[in-house]
């Protein structure tokens, strides 16, 4: 048998689990592989796992341990990341590169082990070097363990709606083309859903994902924003949707008519059929709050198809926001509450207060001219309290910390930022454009409670950033327009009921505030998830202590962990 007839093979092991509940591991195989992949007319060889493109969708049941070989058959280097799995203990198996692991080499393989401890709902996975997570990519759905079941009436059916965004160009040259620049990367050529553009691009209407529906019935749609650099709306026309859960966590049901996910974010909501058996679109586009911004303002469409329909007219088309309606953002936003009143932390240990924006780097002495393609002959950056983060290339930093390498990174990551302004006023000075370089980690010990406010600053533009904490869920305690302010603005902190989430999409030109508890030991990067804002430096990553005995204490590294 060939690798590549055993690579999505499943073999189930059981173990029986302290409550004696069966819990099971899971054995995967993915093969990085170029595999041609024909879009918008045109055929281009596409980076996939198992020659599928989305990846495949791994389903588990909370309890699971997942093993995934991953083969590396590609000519760029690669990691994977479990998006948004907590990985307690196992940092090992996060992915992001240089941070918890080296890249896997051409021809090289590793294995990811980890376990799913506490988490329902819908996370997915990707590539977490370079642009590769443009095709590398897929559903993780995880469903009650076994005996538990939703916190909501079992719904009919279960489809999974993964947005994404496509270039006709390959990805990974369009990113080192903007690196060569300076400038801002091209913008996607189209938006998916499962992969495919929809009925309003050419060549597409073949390929357009058709979603079937009895009248009646309820569906539970795990939608994902797996766009690499936009935030989108998404809706169905006709239909009322109830939102449930986010990031693998339940929340008090309520109802829309758009969904909002920043890249990174997942939002699970219940469809129920009881329109006019007929075909309806849906449908989905840009939320574009930076301001004179280039950016692909195409939609994407699937269909919602009643099963008994014998309609040919065509599916029916739903208004959608306007690019820039922020309103539609913010009334979507305040109505997600958890599920339950939650554990809170309300004594907090580490009052950690980043900024977050863009920047513009002078044009280095030996730079040629077209080197500098930014804003007036500059090169954009980006960067959090004023650091643009620099990624180590000889070590990750997990095992730098846990081998105590030195030289590969500092602990001086600042708990505020270096000078304070009017962080979304109009006129910034110049002068704070510039950031400075660096590896700056921010020490916690272990099990110190956390608050960080994330300020949005309206250097260059400001803009709605999706900030992803690998390693952990927080809860989102407040959210607001302009600078934060601690006397008008604590009083306003939901700590009953906030919101447990991986992913904040932080409001354009104002803040979020998160909390959680350092309770998983390790390095864990924390970033913008639009990838070119990464690329950029917008990003950050916490060294987490250990803390006594073995289960508050980092694993070991495991044996086919990659070398840089
Ligand atoms: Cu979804 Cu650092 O990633």
């Amino acid at each position: 048998m060939t690798l590549n007839t055993l690579s999505f093979s499943l073999i189930f092991c059981s173990l029986l689990s302290a409550s004696s509940i069966i819990a099971k591991v899971q054995h995967h195989n993915f093969v990085i592989q170029e595999t041609p992949v024909k879009r918008l007319c045109k055929t281009r060889n596409a980076i996939t796992v198992n020659g599928m493109f989305p990846g495949p969708t791994l389903e588990v049941n909370d309890g699971d341990t997942l093993e995934v070989k991953v083969h590396n058959r590609a000519r760029y280097n690669i990691t994977i990341h479990w998006h948004g799995v907590r990985q307690m203990r196992t940092g090992w198996a996060d992915g992001p590169e240089f941070v918890t692991q080296c890249p896997i080499r051409p021809g090289k393989s590793y294995t990811y082990r980890f376990t799913i401890q506490g988490q329902e709902g819908t996370l997915w996975w990707h590539a977490h070097s370079s642009w590769l997570r443009a095709t590398v990519y897929g559903t993780l759905i995880i469903h009650p363990a076994p005996g538990s079941s939703f916190p909501f009436p079992k719904p009919d059916r279960q489809t999974a709606l993964v947005l994404g965004e496509w270039w006709n160009a390959n990805p990974v040259n369009v990113i080192n083309q903007a690196t060569r620049t300076g400038a801002a990367p091209n913008v996607s050529d189209a938006y998916t859903i499962n992969g495919q553009p929809g009925d309003l691009y050419n060549c597409s209407t073949k390929g357009t994902v058709v979603v079937p529906v009895n009248a009646g019935e309820t569906s539970l749609l795990r939608v994902i924003n797996a766009a690499l650099n936009q935030p989108l709306f998404f809706t169905v026309a006709n239909h009322k949707l109830t939102v449930v859960g986010a990031d693998a966590s339940y929340l008090k049901p309520f109802t829309t008519k758009v969904l909002m996910l920043g890249p990174g974010q997942t939002t699970d909501v219940l469809l129920t059929a009881n329109q006019p058996p007929k075909r309806y679109y849906i449908a989905s586009r840009a939320y574009q709050s930076a301001q004179n911004a280039p950016f692909d303002n195409t939609t994407t469409t699937a269909i919602l198809q009643y099963t008994k329909t014998t309609t040919t007219s065509p599916p029916i088309m739903p208004p959608l926001p306007a690019f820039n309606h922020t309103k539609t953002v913010t009334s979507f936003s305040r109505k997600f509450k958890s599920l339950r009143n939650v554990v809170v932390p309300k004594t907090i240990d580490e009052n950690l207060f980043f900024t977050i924006g863009l920047g513009l780097d002078k044009c280095p002495k030996h730079f040629p001219k077209n080197r500098c393609q930014g804003l007036n002959g500059t090169r954009f950056t980006a960067s959090m309290n004023n650091v643009s983060f620099v990624l180590p290339s000889n070590f990750s930093l997990l095992q730098a910390h846990s081998n105590g390498i030195p030289n590969v990174f500092t602990t001086d990551f600042p708990a505020k930022p270096p000078v304070k302004f009017d962080y979304t006023g109009k006129n910034i000075s110049r002068g704070l454009f510039q950031p400075v370089k660096g590896t700056k980690l921010y020490k916690l010990k272990y099990g110190s409670r956390v608050q960080i406010v994330l300020q949005d600053t309206n250097i260059v533009t400001s803009e709605n950033h999706p900030i992803h904490l690998h390693g952990y869920d927080f809860y989102i305690v407040a959210e607001g327009f302009g600078n934060f302010n601690p006397k008008k603005d604590n009083s306003k902190f939901n700590l009953v009921d906030p919101p447990l989430r991986n992913t904040v999409a932080v409001p354009v030109n104002g803040w979020a505030v998160i909390r959680f508890v350092a309770d998983n030991p390790g390095v864990w990067l924390m970033h913008c998830h639009l990838d070119v804002h990464i690329k950029w430096g917008l990003s950050m990553a916490f060294l987490v202590e250990n803390g006594v005995g073995e289960l508050e204490t980092l694993e070991a590294a495991p044996h086919d962990l990659p070398v840089c």
